[in-house]
């Protein structure tokens, strides 16, 4: 058999893979640049701007799905998974952009669909197509419905994006038949885990891509796929909500996912350098996030229990031990997540205006000093808001028609980004082409355009902690928390390097050096002052501390 294809990132010692400590940055295709002005980011425009990536300093950059797809979710409803859509680009495209990223020093992840395809793909056409009890629909989870005439769906699930879960197809005729699962959009219906088919599948994609030299997959509801063979009712009143793990769901983190896992990690591990399988699990705690990392399973879960746990001193302890407890007892690394495309961006979740914008700028300089791997979302190192006022006809997320029109859904962090210039489409696009979410006036100022230069920007502080990052914190050191009193969390990383950030309401002292024998400030999210050798640490701002040799 020949060897695997390299791609040209050679592999690392285990226990020392690249992954472990990386900053990843997600690129929202669509928002991120437009290089042919029709309104929606592309991989050109994405290739375009690699060098700002590079020079803010992270290791890799994972794309969301630039797959063929009609869109209905953005592109999580994908219709080939072998080719680029060509809103966002081509194959060639893809390939450019890929050994350019890989030329300035940074990994490729791509998104990978596996709970659900689009129903514009060719399997689903082709099921819908055929009569009940053909083949080609135990790819998909068609059911008879219930009732006087199967005119009730199999069971009671609802839709994430709101509504039942299962859609009933007609006849050309119009008569009505069997129903389809669809844990999400009607427009993606959900595949069925217990085909060979589906296995083969996705081997075969994966393989598609890594053999065109991705150094990783974001795996797509890494906790679905698999859904209880009964299909049961769920009890009334249980909701099924994507962000929340909390409750345990007939479809969601089933002990069969782990057999995939399993079947990946040998795929994947098949290739040279270090490629890498990071989980979108939202599942109920620590240690059942810790169940995809096992040694044979995924490298990596984004860590959304940091996300959620808001700017509570306790809560972000509880869950940083709780993670690295869980994470550590099976060998992986944690992750710490701030945003994403699916949530409103934490400025805003951590209060308005120039609070939040002061707390999301300490959280940072917190999730950057944690032992792993940090996630960063696109133009939160320019501190963008979540934009909240988006006109309703400008809204494009499912949730918002699904939903009879009361959630707004999640285009408000999904906004194209600010380059530069006064006015939209703020270098997002050419000039005089029109963003497919309308950017907000007045975003002149969050510009990477703006910030560059400016030593108290967000893009400076971004850019420092990435550089402080490397140099000087230790990453096989584990942290060691310290006492620094109520509202302050502060630990080491060894004897070089320590973080305090104070969620308190007023200005915290630290006490004394916290690194001996005397501490100097690296980097700080806002203004320190040292008064007598104590330095007063303002409420909501972090600061990194090594030791003073002068
Ligand atoms: C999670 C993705 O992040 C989200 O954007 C998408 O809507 C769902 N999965 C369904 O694919």
């Amino acid at each position: 058999m020949p060897n695997p294809p390299d791609n040209g990132t050679a592999s690392s010692t285990a226990g020392r893979e690249w992954w472990r400590d990386a900053v990843i940055y997600q690129v929202y295709v669509r928002s991120f640049a437009d290089s042919d002005g029709d309104g929606e980011g592309d991989l050109r425009g994405v290739r375009s701007r690699l060098p700002e990536l590079a020079s803010l300093g992270v290791d890799a950059v994972w794309l969301t799905p630039f797959y063929v797809s009609p869109l209905a979710d953005g592109g999580y409803d994908v219709a080939d998974y072998r080719d680029v859509d060509p809103r966002f680009g081509t194959l060639t495209d893809f390939d450019d952009l890929t050994r350019r990223a890989h030329e300035l020093g940074l990994r490729i992840i791509i998104d990978v669909v596996p709970n659900h395809t689009s129903s514009a793909h060719a399997w689903f056409r082709e099921a819908v197509a055929a009569a009940p009890g053909d083949p080609t629909r135990s790819r998909y989870v068609f059911r008879p419905g219930r009732g006087p005439g199967g005119d009730q769906p199999p069971n009671n699930w609802k839709s994430i994006f709101g509504g039942p879960a299962w859609t009933r197809l007609k006849r050309p005729d119009g008569t009505p038949e069997e129903w389809y699962l669809h844990l999400f959009d009607p427009e993606q219906p959900d595949l069925d885990w217990t085909s060979p088919d589906v296995h083969a599948e996705f081997d075969d994609v994966l393989r598609f891509w890594l053999d065109r030299g991705v150094d990783g997959f974001r795996i797509d509801v890494a906790h679905g796929m698999v859904k209880d063979p009964a299909l049961p009712d769920l009890p009334e009143g249980q909701r099924a909500d994507l962000l929340d793990g909390s409750t345990e769901l007939p479809y969601f983190d089933q002990e069969g996912v782990h057999d995939i896992y399993r079947r990946w990690n040998g795929i994947v591990g098949s290739y040279p350098g270090d490629r890498a399988l990071v989980a979108e699990a939202w599942v109920e705690d620590a240690p059942r996030v810790a169940r995809y990392l096992r040694p044979d399973e995924l490298h990596q879960a984004f860590n959304f229990q940091f996300l959620t746990a808001g700017w509570d001193p306790e809560a972000l302890r509880r869950v940083v031990d709780d993670s690295l407890a869980a994470n550590g007892a099976v060998g992986a690394p944690t992750t710490w997540v701030l945003s994403n495309h699916d949530v409103t961006r934490h400025p805003t979740r951590f209060g308005a205006g120039e609070r939040g914008l002061r707390r999301a700028r300490a959280a940072a300089l917190l999730a950057l000093a944690l032992p792993g791997s940090a996630y960063l979302y696109q133009g939160e190192e320019l501190g963008l808001p979540e934009v909240t006022d988006l006109p309703e006809d400008a809204l494009q997320d499912p949730t918002w028609e699904r939903s009879g029109r009361t959630e707004r859904g999640r285009d408000g962090c999904r906004v194209p980004l600010p380059w530069e210039g006064g006015g939209a489409p703020y270098g997002f696009g050419p000039p005089g082409s029109s963003p497919w979410l309308p950017m907000p006036p007045g975003w002149g100022s969050y510009s990477r355009e703006a910030q560059r230069g400016d030593p108290d920007s967000t893009l400076a502080l971004y850019t420092s902690a990435l550089a402080c990052r490397r140099a000087s914190i230790d990453h096989a050191a584990d942290l060691a928390w310290l006492d620094a009193g109520a509202g302050v969390l502060a630990f080491t990383r060894g004897d070089g390097f320590a973080c305090a950030v104070n969620l308190g309401d007023g200005p915290a002292e630290l006490p004394g050096p916290l690194l001996a024998p005397r501490t100097r400030v690296l980097l700080a999210s806002g203004s320190v002052r040292e008064v007598a050798r104590t330095l007063v640490l303002p409420a909501d701002t972090a600061v990194w501390l090594v030791p003073d040799e002068s």
